[in-house]
C-alpha cells in the first residue's frame, strides 16, 4: 500500500515514487497538515504538529488546552473559513442560519486500492495496482460533512487530490467557496513560477518572489483563459531548470479557477486550487453532494524539467486517452491561413492535392464551411455546409479529398452563436445574457448556454448530422469568446451564482457525448489558439492548438511554457508562411519546420504558393518528422538553453527529447539572434553515459557521457533564426 494510517499517532503516511505526504488528527480532531516532500521515514513525525513561537493574539481553541496551539497558526489540511484561522480559506459555507462559521474536525477515514471515478468532471485514471486512495471525512456542527480524497500512485511522484461537501442537515446551505486542495508548507522560501499570456502570446513563463500576504493567479471569464493557466508552481529558492525542489499544482478544469497562495507571519506557506470563488455560489439542498474538479499534485526534487518530465507522463499515462496515443497523429494542412474565409471546393481540394502530393495525412478545412460564412460577422450555430461554395456538401468534399489519398478534418466553434444567425433569430434566449441589459459582444458572437439540456441536444444533434454523413475523421472543436452577463433564464434567483460552473459541467456532458458516439473522430481543442488549454480539455482533446501565433520566433516562449505543465505530444505546431501573419518577421523555412517539429507536426499555409525548392524542403520536413515523431511523443523533454539565453551578445535556444529507454534523443538548438564569433558547447542531458550515439544525418559518432559533459560543438557563425537539429541514435 502506498498510504498507510499509524494508529496510535493518528498519522497517515501517503508515499509516492519519490515523495511523502503525511497529515495527522491532531488533538480536538484538527486534521493537520505535517509535511509534503522527498521521502521521509517512518518514525513518529508527531514532533510536527505544534509551531510555537506566535503572539498572544492569536485566538486559541475551546477544544485544545495546550496553549501553543492556534487555528490561525496551524498548518491546516483543509481551512475552512471563520474559527480562528484569518489565512485564505479553502472552505466557506454559508449555513441555514446566514453565518459562514465552518469548524472541520475529524470523522472517519477509509484506505483503499485504486481511485474512485469522479462523476460530471474529467480526471485522471488508475488502476488498483496503480495507485492507493485516502477517503478522510471531516464534519461541521452545521452537518456538513467534507470528505478529502487522495490518491497516491506508486510509480508517478504525483498525489491527485479533491473534495466533496455534503450536506447532512435539513435544510439548503450554500457554498461559498470550496478549493480542491490545500496545502501548508512549514517554510516561507518559496518562489511562485506560473504561465500568463494573451491572445497570441500565450503561457508566458514567470517565477516572482512570494512576499508576505496573498498572491492569485486566476480566471474570472468562464474559461480557464489565455491570460493564466491554472497550473502553478512552488520553487524552492535554490530551484534551476535541473536541481532544487519544485511543487507544482495542476487543475483538472476548464472554467474558472483560482490558485492562491499566502505567506503568514510565521513561516508558513499556504497554497490552494480549486474553482474560482469569486464568480461561484453553489445552493447544497438536505442530501445532496458537490464535487471539486482533481487537483494533481506534482514533486520534484529534480528541479522544474524533473517536474515537467513528471506531469507528461503522468498525463500520457492516466489522463489521455490511450487510443490517440498509440497511433501516429496525422500531419496536417490547415487551410486558415492559406485561404481565411476565401475559398470554394476547387481551392481546397487543390490544397488537398498539394498536401497529398508533399506526403501530408489530412487537410483541416477551417472556419467558413457552413450559413453564409464569408467573415468572422455571422453563421456560428448555423451548421450546415454551404453549398454554394461546397457543391454536393462535406460528403462531397470528404469523397474528393479522400480519393486523393488523405483524410478530411473538420472545424467547428459549437458553443457559439453569431449575432447574425438561424439559430439566434430562432432562440435568442440560448445565448447567456441577463435580462434587461445589454449583451456584451466579441467577434460578433455570443455564447450558448451549455448549462441547458436543450442547448446541448441542439448542438450535438447539428454536428451529429455533419459527422454521421460524412467521413470527417478529426474535428477542431474551437471557443473564440468568454462569457460575460452571465446569468441563465433555467435557474433561480439563488441558484445563478452556479452558472459559470454548470457551463463547464455541461461542456463536460456534451463532449462525452459526441467523443462517445464519434469515437473515431480525433478531436483537436483550440480556444483563439491556448486559450483553454488545460488538463480537462486534453482528456477529450488529445492535442490542442498552442497558439494563433505561428512566428517560430514567438513560439519558442509559448511551447516552452506550454512545456511546463503539458507534454509535446498535446501541443499542435504548425510551419506558416514568411513573412508570418501574425508579427510580419521573416525566418527560414527549416527553423519553421524544427521549432513545428518540438510538437505535434503540420502545416498552415497554402503549398501551391510556395517555389518548386521549398516542396522539396517540406517534403523533406515531413519524411524527418515521421522518422523522428515517437522520440518527440514519447520522450522526455530536456529544456538545455531557455528562450531567450544571452550568450555573446546574441540569442539562442534548445531542447532535447529522450526516449524512455534511452536509445535515441533529438536535439533542437535555434539560434534567435546572430553573434559574432559564437562560442557554443551546448551539453546534452538525459543520454546513456556509456552508450555510442550516431547522428543520423553525418554519421558521426559520439559518447553519451561526452555529449552530456563535454557537450556538442556548436561554434560557427550562425544567421539570425538558423537552426541546427540532430537526430541520436544509440548503437
Ligand atoms: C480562431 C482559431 C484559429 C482559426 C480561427 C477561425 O482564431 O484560433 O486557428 O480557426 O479561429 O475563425
Amino acid at each position: 500500500m502506498s498510504i498507510k494510517y499509524y494508529e496510535n499517532e493518528r498519522i497517515f503516511k501517503l508515499d509516492t515514487s519519490n515523495s511523502t505526504y503525511v497529515l495527522a488528527v491532531g488533538e480536538g480532531g484538527y486534521v493537520l497538515g505535517m509535511y509534503y516532500g522527498a521521502h521521509v521515514d517512518e518514525h513518529d513525525l508527531r514532533y510536527l504538529y505544534v509551531r510555537e513561537g506566535h503572539d498572544s493574539t492569536v485566538p486559541l481553541s475551546a477544544s485544545v488546552p495546550d496553549w501553543r496551539f492556534s487555528p490561525d497558526t496551524m498548518q491546516a489540511e483543509y481551512p475552512a473559513y471563520g474559527s480562528g484561522d484569518y489565512r485564505i480559506p479553502a472552505l466557506k459555507i454559508k449555513n441555514a442560519d446566514g453565518n459562514t462559521v465552518t469548524d472541520l474536525r475529524y470523522l472517519r477515514h477509509s484506505i483503499y486500492a485504486g481511485k474512485p471515478a469522479l462523476r460530471g468532471m474529467p480526471s485522471t485514471k488508475a488502476g488498483d495496482g496503480d495507485a492507493d486512495t485516502l477517503e478522510l471525512v471531516c464534519r461541521d456542527i452545521t452537518g456538513a460533512e467534507i470528505t478529502l480524497y487522495y490518491t497516491a500512485y506508486k510509480n508517478h511522484p504525483i498525489i491527485t487530490r479533491r473534495a466533496r461537501v455534503t450536506n447532512t442537515s435539513c435544510e439548503a446551505m450554500y457554498l461559498e467557496r470550496v478549493y480542491s486542495a490545500s496545502v501548508d508548507f512549514t517554510r516561507d522560501e518559496y518562489r511562485l513560477l506560473h504561465m500568463w499570456g494573451c491572445w497570441g502570446r500565450e503561457k508566458h513563463v514567470e517565477r516572482r518572489a512570494l512576499g508576505h500576504g496573498t498572491t492569485s493567479i486566476s480566471s474570472t471569464r468562464g474559461a480557464s483563459g489565455h491570460y493564466h493557466n491554472p497550473f502553478a508552481a512552488l520553487l524552492s529558492h535554490d530551484c534551476t531548470e535541473e536541481t532544487g525542489e519544485a511543487y507544482g499544482f495542476s487543475l483538472v478544469y476548464s472554467g474558472n479557477f483560482s490558485i492562491d497562495v499566502e505567506v503568514d507571519a510565521f513561516g508558513l506557506t499556504r497554497i490552494m486550487c480549486g474553482v474560482d470563488p469569486e464568480s461561484f455560489e453553489w445552493k447544497l439542498e438536505a442530501g445532496e453532494s458537490f464535487d471539486t474538479p482533481e487537483a494533481v499534485l506534482v514533486y520534484s526534487d529534480c528541479g522544474e524539467g524533473g517536474m515537467s518530465r513528471a506531469l507528461h507522463r503522468f498525463w500520457r499515462e492516466h489522463l489521455l486517452e490511450k487510443k490517440w496515443l498509440e497511433a501516429p497523429r496525422p500531419i496536417v494542412v490547415n487551410n486558415w491561413e492559406a485561404t481565411y474565409f476565401d475559398f470554394d471546393a476547387d481551392k481546397i481540394v487543390s490544397i488537398a492535392k498539394e498536401a497529398a502530393e508533399l506526403g501530408l495525412d489530412m487537410l483541416v478545412l477551417d472556419d467558413g464551411w457552413f450559413g453564409v460564412r464569408n467573415s468572422d460577422r455571422c453563421s456560428l450555430g448555423d451548421w450546415v455546409c454551404n453549398e454554394e461554395k461546397l457543391p454536393g456538401g462535406i460528403g462531397k468534399l470528404a469523397e474528393r479529398v479522400n480519393a486523393l489519398g488523405i483524410k478530411l478534418g473538420l472545424w467547428f466553434e459549437p458553443e457559439m452563436a453569431s449575432r447574425d444567425s438561424d439559430l439566434y433569430r430562432a432562440h435568442p434566449d440560448w445565448c447567456i445574457q441577463t435580462k434587461g441589459r445589454d449583451m456584451s459582444i466579441a467577434r460578433h458572437q455570443y455564447v450558448l448556454d451549455l448549462s441547458r439540456a436543450d442547448v446541448r441536444d441542439y448542438i450535438f444533434d447539428a454536428m451529429s448530422k455533419i459527422l454521421s454523413n460524412a467521413h470527417v475523421e478529426y474535428v477542431k472543436w474551437d471557443f473564440n469568446r468568454n462569457l460575460t452577463e452571465y446569468s441563465s433564464e433555467l435557474l433561480p434567483k439563488d441558484r445563478q451564482g452556479e452558472v459559470f460552473h454548470r457551463y463547464v459541467l455541461g461542456l463536460y456532458e456534451l463532449l462525452d457525448r459526441i467523443t462517445s458516439a464519434f469515437p473515431d473522430v480525433m478531436m483537436e481543442g483550440c480556444a483563439s489558439g491556448g486559450g483553454r488549454y488545460d488538463p480537462a480539455m486534453l482528456y477529450y482533446f488529445p492535442q490542442y492548438w498552442t497558439s494563433d501565433d505561428t512566428d517560430p520566433v514567438e513560439r519558442l516562449k509559448i511551447q516552452y511554457g506550454t512545456s511546463i505543465a503539458y507534454p509535446a505530444c498535446t501541443m499542435s505546431c504548425h510551419v506558416s508562411a514568411s513573412p508570418n501573419h501574425q508579427t510580419g518577421r521573416e525566418t527560414m523555412l527549416s527553423t519553421r519546420g524544427a521549432v513545428a517539429a518540438a510538437g505535434v507536426f503540420g502545416y498552415e499555409l497554402d503549398p501551391g504558393k510556395m517555389t518548386e525548392r521549398e516542396r522539396e524542403e517540406i517534403k523533406a520536413q515531413i519524411a524527418d518528422y515521421r522518422a523522428v515523431r515517437h522520440i518527440v511523443m514519447e520522450g522526455d523533454l530536456y529544456r538545455l538553453l531557455l528562450p531567450g539565453t544571452e550568450t555573446h551578445g546574441g540569442e539562442v535556444c534548445a531542447w532535447e527529447y529522450v526516449m524512455p529507454d534511452r536509445s535515441e534523443a533529438l536535439f533542437t538548438y535555434v539560434c534567435v539572434r546572430t553573434m559574432i564569433a559564437p562560442v557554443s558547447f551546448v551539453r546534452l542531458r538525459g543520454l546513456d553515459a556509456d552508450r555510442v550515439y550516431t547522428d543520423v544525418k553525418t554519421g558521426r559518432r559520439y559518447r553519451g557521457g561526452t555529449l552530456m559533459n563535454a557537450g556538442l560543438n556548436l561554434t560557427g557563425s550562425r544567421r539570425d533564426g538558423e537552426c541546427v537539429v540532430m537526430h541520436l541514435k544509440a548503437e
